[in-house]
């Protein structure tokens, strides 16, 4: 697959971790910046990352901040996008079989380097698993689209 990764000064400190994790399990990295520690906007990088995926650029994507918070609220903003925060390797491997997420977030001052990797590994694994987990996906869709339930 290719991965879509980008991050702000608060997450730049995951980004060898989780380019090394992509690579190591046999994917293809498309970097989308931030590249140094200067200040800057994590909307901007949430932004650029949504768009490869839901482009059909890249297949999965991840987002690194100062907690992957901010990553979150603003991925999650852009139509299509599913981004999970995901501060364990449990839940990463939940948000890819239960939420069918497209990306996930991190946060670099609240997970170390090696958590983040094993995050990574974990999430480019998982498989979607349907079915009662599709139907709540449906619902989703439709608060995405102003829609009653
Ligand atoms: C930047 O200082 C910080 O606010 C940002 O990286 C992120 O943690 C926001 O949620």
């Amino acid at each position: 697959m290719k991965i879509a990764i980008g991050c702000d000064h608060g997450g730049i400190s995951l980004k060898d971790s989780v380019i090394k994790a992509i690579t190591d399990n046999g994917h293809e990295v498309l970097d989308f910046g931030t590249y140094n520690t200067e200040s800057c906007d994590y909307p901007d990088y949430a932004y650029r990352v949504a768009q490869s995926v839901l482009s059909g650029e890249a297949q999965r994507g991840i987002l690194l901040c100062g907690t992957g918070i901010g990553m979150s609220i603003a991925a999650n903003k852009v139509k299509g996008i599913r981004c999970g925060h995901v501060t364990d390797v449990f839940s990463a491997q939940m948000t890819a079989e239960h939420n069918n997420a497209n990306i996930i977030a991190m946060g670099g001052r609240i997970t170390d380097a090696e958590t983040a990797y094993q995050i990574v590994t974990t999430y480019l694994a998982g498989k979607f698993a349907g079915g009662r987990h599709q139907n709540r996906l449906d619902k989703v869709t439709k608060l995405e689209n102003g829609e009653a339930l």
